[in-house]
């Protein structure tokens, strides 16, 4: 028996369940378990990566100078208080352990993102969930969980797994009353997705406040997932913090060039909204039309309520499509055991999970 202990805590943390990527019939699966891009990778992104092949034997630059550079200058930011990480998720991280430990509180709506509680587990520090109302982030509930030793409030927005989100008057309102001293991470991973005219991104507001910081990916609508990069953009003295703790090669050559080609990429991305845009409220009307409840939603997925009835729930939808080819998000981690998430695919995925859905409705006594 080894002596080695870790940290208290650690054993604590359940790992995370990543969306599964495998069905149990002989066909290759559709996976619409991930909120992956349905139309792949941007083919500009595509390029720049095989020309990374040729430098793979350097280092990449620490500073991602050029990456940064070309994200002030299309989103209109200041370069300087831009950071690039391993996904998103990274700069998640970092956050957690430039500002939270033993004894403080990280507080998160109560369907938000799994990842926030783990990266506040990871760093020693309490998870705290307020109430959603509408399966939707609650401004008051979270203000009135905070406490003297809230450090962090995370808001995914819009969020995962629910897709609804808070608009930009609401997230003023939440950081006008929060104390200065806690940092409001607006983690925007589906902002790209979200066309309503009261959401905002956020980065206004992180330039008026020194404690605001928004996170940005381009796992999702650049379909860049697999290569792990993600940013954040912080006041100067948070960026400044988080860089002194993040690892100087954070970020490998082949994701930085790819970034940057997805960033010329208008057309793909043109594309991949007007997808989505076409795509999404399909996939709600025609599961709505089953009779199932489904969540309205901002982003690339959609959340199906299942009815708490034997052979007609959740948990059998998930086994009958699984075995159908069709992979779904289970939620069990996410406290919604009655619902599964689906990802907008191809047009060809969309129609054939709608149609396994049909069956396993059909098929199920009612
Ligand atoms: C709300 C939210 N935030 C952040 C992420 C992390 O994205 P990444 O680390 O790939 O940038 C995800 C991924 O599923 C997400 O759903």
């Amino acid at each position: 028996m080894s002596l080695l202990k870790p940290r208290p805590g650690i054993m604590d943390i359940h790992v995370y369940q990543a969306g599964k990527s495998r069905a149990t019939g002989n066909r290759p699966p559709i996976k619409l378990s991930s909120n992956e891009s349905a139309l792949g990778s941007s083919p500009k992104a595509i390029e720049a990566y095989h020309a990374a092949a040729d430098t793979l034997f350097r280092y990449p630059p620490s500073d991602h100078l050029a990456l940064r550079e070309a994200l002030g200058k299309k989103e209109g930011l200041d370069s300087g208080r831009i950071i690039l990480g391993a996904g998103s998720d990274e700069i998640l991280q970092l956050v957690c352990r430039a500002y939270a430990g033993p004894g403080d509180e990280v507080l998160y709506h109560e369907y938000g993102f799994v990842i926030y509680g783990l990266a506040a587990q990871g760093v020693g520090a309490t998870p705290v969930k307020a109430p959603e109302v509408d399966l939707t982030a609650n401004v008051d509930n979270l203000l009135a969980a905070v406490t003297p030793q809230t450090r962090i409030v995370f808001v995914a927005n819009p969020s995962n797994p629910t897709g609804t989100y808070l608009s930009g008057s609401e997230i003023e309102r939440l950081h006008a009353k929060l104390p200065e001293d806690v940092v409001l991470v607006i983690d925007a991973a589906y902002a790209e997705f979200c066309r309503r005219e009261d959401y905002d991104i956020g980065t206004d507001l992180v330039d008026r406040a020194d404690n605001v910081v928004v996170t940005r990916t381009f796992s999702k609508l650049y379909g860049l997932a697999g290569l792990r990069l993600g940013w954040g953009y912080g006041p100067a003295e948070i960026i400044d913090v988080l860089n002194r703790i993040r690892g100087p090669f954070n970020v490998g050559s082949p994701a930085l060039a790819a970034g940057l080609g997805a960033l010329e990429d208008d057309d793909f991305v043109e594309r991949a909204v007007a997808h989505n845009e076409e795509w999404r409220p399909w996939l709600a009307r025609e599961v709505a039309a089953l009779g199932l409840d489904v969540t309205p939603s901002a982003t690339n997925f959609i959340l199906i309520r299942f009815p708490q009835e034997k052979d007609r729930d959740a948990k059998a939808a998930d086994k009958y499509l699984t075995a159908r080819g069709y992979i779904l998000r289970a939620l069990d981690e996410y406290g919604l055991p009655d619902c599964l998430r689906c990802t907008v695919g191809l047009e060809e995925h969309n129609k054939g999970v709608v149609a396994a859905l049909r069956d396993f409705m059909a098929q199920a006594p009612a």
